[in-house]
Order: C-alpha cells, then sequence, then structure tokens
C-alpha cells in the first residue's frame, strides 16, 4: 500500500507564551512506498510525532489531505477511519500505549479480535514475544513492566498485525543496543515482506536500514537521503 500525502499542514494553538498560533508542520507533500523504510530524524519538538499522527490517520491535518492507495484518509467517517486504520495500519507510539487491565498476551490479541485481517494465535504472539526476549512475560500485567519490556510489547503487537504501512515513533528510545538491533532488523524484514515503514528516531544505527533519511527542522521538512536519487 502505498501512502501519499498531499499539501498537509499542522497549525497549532496554546494559551500561554508569545507564539500562540504556530505550524508544528509546515505545508508538505510526502510519500511511503511499499517495501521500503522511511527514516525521520530531527530534533525534540521539530514536529516528527505530529507528522507522523497526521499520516497514520491519527490527527486531522490543518490543511492538506492524506491518500492510502486513493482512499482520502481524513474524508471517511470516524468509524470508518478507525476500520481503515485496524485492517491496514499499525502504530508503534512514542507513549505508553498498552492497556492496563489486560495482560500482555491479551493485549497482543486485542486488535486481531476486533477486525479479523488475520486474526492473531496464542501460539505466534507467543514466538513473537520470544522473539523480543520477552516470552516469560506473557501472562503479566504493564504495571509490572520495565520501559523497555512495554516497549517491546507494543512491537510485537504492532508487527502481529502485519500491517501494510508500519508507523514506529522512536520504538528503540529505551532499548539496549542488542535488542535495538534487534527491532531495526524486524522493521526491515516488515519492508522485505512489502509494508511501508516510517521510523522515526534518533538511533543513529538506523542508518543502516534507511532506503530514504528526512529531517524535520522546527516543522519543515527536507530530504536527505532518496533512494530514487542512489
Ligand atoms: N496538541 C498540541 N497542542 C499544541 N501544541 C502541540 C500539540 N502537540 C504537539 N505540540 C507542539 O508541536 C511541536 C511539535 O511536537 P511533536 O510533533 O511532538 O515534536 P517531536 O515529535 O519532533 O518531538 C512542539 O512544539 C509541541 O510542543
Ligand atoms: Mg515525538
Amino acid at each position: 500500500m502505498q501512502l501519499h500525502a498531499e499539501g498537509i499542514e499542522k497549525r497549532f494553538f496554546r494559551k500561554t507564551g508569545s507564539a500562540n498560533n504556530f505550524f508544528a508542520v509546515s505545508k508538505t507533500d510526502f510519500d511511503l512506498l511499499p517495501g521500503a523504510v522511511t527514516v525521520l530524524v530531527g530534533r525534540s519538538g521539530s514536529g516528527k510525532t505530529t507528522l507522523l499522527q497526521m499520516l497514520s490517520g491519527l490527527l486531522s491535518p490543518t490543511s492538506g489531505k492524506v491518500f492510502a492507495d486513493g482512499t482520502d484518509l481524513y474524508s471517511l467517517p470516524d468509524k470508518a477511519l478507525s476500520r481503515f486504520r485496524s485492517t491496514h495500519l499499525a502504530v508503534i507510539p512514542q507513549g505508553l500505549s498498552l492497556l492496563q487491565n489486560l495482560t500482555v498476551m491479551e493485549n497482543l490479541l486485542l486488535p486481531g479480535s476486533l477486525y479479523s485481517k488475520s486474526p492473531v494465535t496464542e501460539g505466534t504472539a507467543l514466538e513473537m514475544l520470544e522473539k523480543l526476549g520477552i516470552g516469560h512475560l506473557a501472562g503479566v500485567y504493564p504495571t509490572e513492566l520495565s520501559g523497555g519490556e512495554s516497549r517491546r510489547v507494543a512491537i510485537s503487537r504492532a508487527l502481529l498485525h502485519r500491517p501494510d504501512v508500519l508507523f514506529a515513533d522512536e520504538p528503540t528510545g529505551d532499548l539496549d543496543d542488542e535488542n535495538t538491533d534487534l527491532v531495526l532488523d524486524l522493521l526491515q524484514a516488515e519492508a522485505r515482506r512489502g509494508a511501508a515503514v516510517l521510523l522515526v528516531t534518533h538511533e543513529a544505527g538506523a542508518e543502516r536500514i534507511a532506503d530514504n533519511v528526512y529531517r524535520m527542522t522546527a516543522g519543515k521538512l527536507s530530504c536527505e537521503r532518496s533512494a530514487h536519487e542512489a
């Protein structure tokens, strides 16, 4: 699935401070292609998460459009958009995202039970957890997990979904080097099986899996490296 954004921008209002009306993301076009890993870098507060959320159907742009294989995401009614997102897209969010009153395993099985494109079995879920070194935590509740363990559960949940487009917002921020390498390899494998992957990261090592690299600077997007130019 190809994701295409046309002239999207996001303006935020703040009640305090002098700049109470500003563009978190200035008008930009953007494409995510199937089979490619696109890496997005930039300083904290530069607008990376805002762009990711607009592209993933979570945050409606102030103006502009986002198309997924021709479907205009924000023209869909809420329910259809949420169904579309559950079927085709997966997000590894920057913050904590697990449901606290469900075990790790229940967190993994829930999305597939709501919209079963390819229902996830307990066996597959356990294999994924084991791949990420947290198989022993399947029956545990999220409050008992470390930051890095929670992150790996969220990563497992997104990967099990086999999305057409995968968005990862600083997924390795709280992981050690070994797990960081493992997660980068798994994201690259997602692209190799045909997914379009957007990876927001500060990880220098992410360059090795990047087909395209973009930089966000105070809301302005620029291309640093493109597969088409290589
Ligand atoms: N809901 C919001 N309302 C107002 N300002 C916001 C909101 N969300 C983010 N911002 C601001 O927009 C800018 C970009 O934020 P963000 O996209 O999260 O940056 P990054 O992910 O690059 O760290 C920041 O200045 C942030 O404070
Ligand atoms: Mg962010």
